[in-house]
């Protein structure tokens, strides 16, 4: 390393310019260099959030990984609640709103395009504290009309009024009957919702 001395009028040699700036270099890479601590503590926080994050959107820390073996039968079994019940099960609107997941004795059901679907295993996406808590206790096909990447069907309010509808859109909700046929027990059908598309 260079060395700049320069002397000054008591005789003794004092570091100037490059020197200090070295020191100062050092300075800052020891500032910035991450300790295994460091690195472990960021591994951790980033194992918390993640599993938080499962906790939150799909009411599993672990997201549901071992969920996802269940065979197709079984995801489309009623649960042991409907056992005995004559299923179809008819549901008036008012009937259905009782199964919205505030009651925790109760199913979480949803319907679409009139057809009614038992959600509760997913109980931290559709339970009261879940993101699609919305969509229970209720038919709200038009909201299944947007786009997934877009806020709109949060905005507008619950509707199953199809009327108006582009054919995109009506593609849509279709494909997400079809979504909750493959994945849900399916209970029955609203008895006054409005009459289903073809
Ligand atoms: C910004 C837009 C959106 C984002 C980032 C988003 C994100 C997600 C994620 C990450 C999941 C997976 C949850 C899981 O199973 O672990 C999910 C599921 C779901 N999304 Fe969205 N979504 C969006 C918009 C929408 C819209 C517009 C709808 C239509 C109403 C919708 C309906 C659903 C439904 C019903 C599920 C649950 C599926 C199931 O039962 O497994 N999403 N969404």
């Amino acid at each position: 390393m260079l060395r700049d001395r320069r002397k000054v009028d008591n005789g003794s040699s004092v570091r100037v310019g490059p020197e200090i700036q070295d020191e100062d270099d050092d300075d800052c890479f020891a500032r910035t260099q991450f300790t295994n601590g460091d690195i472990f503590r960021m591994i951790g926080g980033i194992l918390i959030l993640g599993l938080l994050a499962g906790r939150l959107i799909t009411g599993s820390v672990t997201w549901n990984i071992w969920r996802r073996s269940i065979s197709q039968v079984d995801l489309v079994k009623p649960s042991a609640y409907w056992v005995g019940q004559d299923l179809p099960r008819a549901f008036s609107v008012n009937q259905l709103q009782q199964f919205d997941g505030s009651n925790l004795n109760l199913p979480i059901l949803l319907a679409i395009r009139g057809q009614v679907f038992d959600v509760s295993r997913k109980s931290g996406l559709y339970g009261p504290r879940g993101p699609y808590h919305r969509l229970v206790g209720a038919d709200c096909s038009k909201s299944f009309s947007h786009p997934t990447w877009s806020m709109q069907a949060f905005r507008e309010p619950c509707s199953n009024d199809l009327t108006g509808l582009s054919d995109e859109g009506l593609q849509r909700v279709v494909k997400w009957v079809d979504f909750f046929q493959n994945r849900y027990p399916h209970i029955g059908y609203v008895t006054d919702s409005k009459p289903l598309l073809a």
